[in-house]
């Protein structure tokens, strides 16, 4: 079915991921919502608690010392793999929401006031458009939507035209979770920047399918959660621009975040990123965050994207002649992993059913970005999401259960809310 795709990564790479294999081994293409997890990354944090546990950054026994020098490790890991200049200018939060959280109730409520504005994308996730909606409710600022055109990406002259000097703060997705495009986030950072706005990137969907390099965007804060790049759940990343941090009250307090404190005295706190990290962080988190890195820079940037070309590609070729299916935006022209559609009369639930009862595991629904729902008119997609592991294989099987889809107990009148 599929043409030569001469970018397919070996197909031994599926050998690394013990959930991925045996006869019942599902053919996963949910790799948006989270990913499966190399040999490597399981060993490494097992490895970890055999030989290294213990809490970090307070004791001064061997193995203390032995913890902490892993978890500092994993942050310069961090640093090296976004292109940071300094292992300082990352602090490991619990995911992507955490980090966007605290950048909008640290940042945001430092530089956000009566009266100002704060931009977002059209295309937001829920956790990169939450905290700036409760933001502005706090504060007495306007949320300001930058419209997206019909490629699904953002309207770059449409956002110039919203910046001002009103605008305090942009945020918006490197890569559309619902879509897969891929946002002009340098042009639009310049451009905020150009009127003294700071930018926050929601790199969730981008670090597994893109080389990023954060001094080289330029943007202020930079953020992704580990389990959507081959590392454990629960540790997530915030980038911020050195000079930023070192000038920002912490987020929570505790353990961890003070140099000095009495009953009654002004705190004095420590720099970041340690003073945004307050209480006993997730170090195997960020030890198999940081082996997730590694696998990825083993296999080479560039072999992964010819690899999401190839699998993107194949699926956009491989439903071209369904002619029921709709590709929603133009997941083809930078493809990262992500192929988005609609089965024409079928709801994306009914869709979603039957290739489960092929083996097949996808995301249907709104993908918690039903405001982006609501703008196209649909109800939800079907999302194929690629990872390292998926072969052309496996979009041949896709194309011919979604051939076979019918109508089910869904309907297109069916409430989304219960699938958020
Ligand atoms: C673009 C985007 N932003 C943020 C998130 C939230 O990630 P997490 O649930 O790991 O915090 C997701 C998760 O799907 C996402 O796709």
């Amino acid at each position: 079915m599929s043409q030569v795709h001469p970018g397919v990564l070996p197909a031994a790479v599926r050998e690394d991921f013990p959930l991925l294999l045996g006869a019942d081994a599902p053919v996963y293409l949910d790799n948006a919502a989270t990913t499966q997890k190399p040999r490597v990354v399981i060993d490494a944090v097992a490895d970890y608690y055999r030989t290294a546990n213990s809490n970090v950054g307070r004791g001064h026994h061997r193995l203390a010392m032995a913890a902490t020098d892993r978890y500092e490790r994993a942050r310069a890991t961090v640093a090296r793999f976004l292109g940071a200049r300094h292992a300082d200018e990352v602090v490991f939060t619990a995911n992507t929401t955490d980090s966007t959280n605290l950048v909008a109730d640290v940042v945001g409520r430092r530089v956000v006031g009566r009266g100002d504005r704060v931009v977002v994308s059209g295309l937001e996730h829920n956790s990169n458009l939450l905290p700036w909606r409760r933001l502005c409710e706090q504060v007495g600022a306007e949320l300001v939507v930058a419209p997206v055109d019909a490629d699904g990406r953002v309207d770059l002259p449409a956002f110039a035209a919203l910046m001002g000097p009103r605008v305090r703060l942009v945020a918006a997705a490197h890569v559309s979770n619902v879509l897969g495009t891929v946002n002009p986030v340098g042009e639009m950072t310049a451009e905020a920047h150009r009127h003294g706005a700071l930018v926050l990137v929601d790199g969730a969907q981008a670090v597994a399918h893109l080389p990023v390099d954060v001094t080289e965007l330029g943007a202020d804060f930079y953020c992704f959660s580990g389990h959507k790049v081959y590392g454990p759940m629960g540790v997530g990343v915030l980038y911020g621009r050195r000079e930023l941090l070192a000038d920002l009250p912490p987020y929570r307090v505790g353990g961890g975040t003070v140099k000095g404190v009495s009953h009654h005295e002004p705190v004095r706190y420590v720099p970041a990123p340690a003073r945004f990290e307050a209480g006993t962080p997730n170090v195997a988190g960020a030890v198999g965050l940081a082996a997730g890195l590694e696998y990825l820079l083993d296999l080479g940037m560039p072999a992964v994207r010819a690899h999401d070309e190839s699998l993107v590609g194949a699926a956009l070729e491989a439903v071209a002649d369904l002619d029921d299916v709709v590709v929603v935006g133009d997941p083809g022209a930078t493809p990262c992993g992500i192929v988005s559609l609609s089965v024409r009369g079928i709801h994306p639930y009914d869709v979603g059913g039957h290739l489960d009862a092929h083996g097949i595991a996808v995301r249907c629904g709104v993908h918690c970005a039903s405001t982006f729902l609501d703008s196209l008119g649909l109800v939800g997609t079907v999302r194929l999401s690629f990872a390292v592991y998926n072969t052309l294989a496996e979009v041949d099987h896709v194309r011919s259960v979604l051939a076979s889809a019918r109508p089910g107990a869904w309907t297109a009148e069916h409430p989304t809310e219960r699938f958020l």
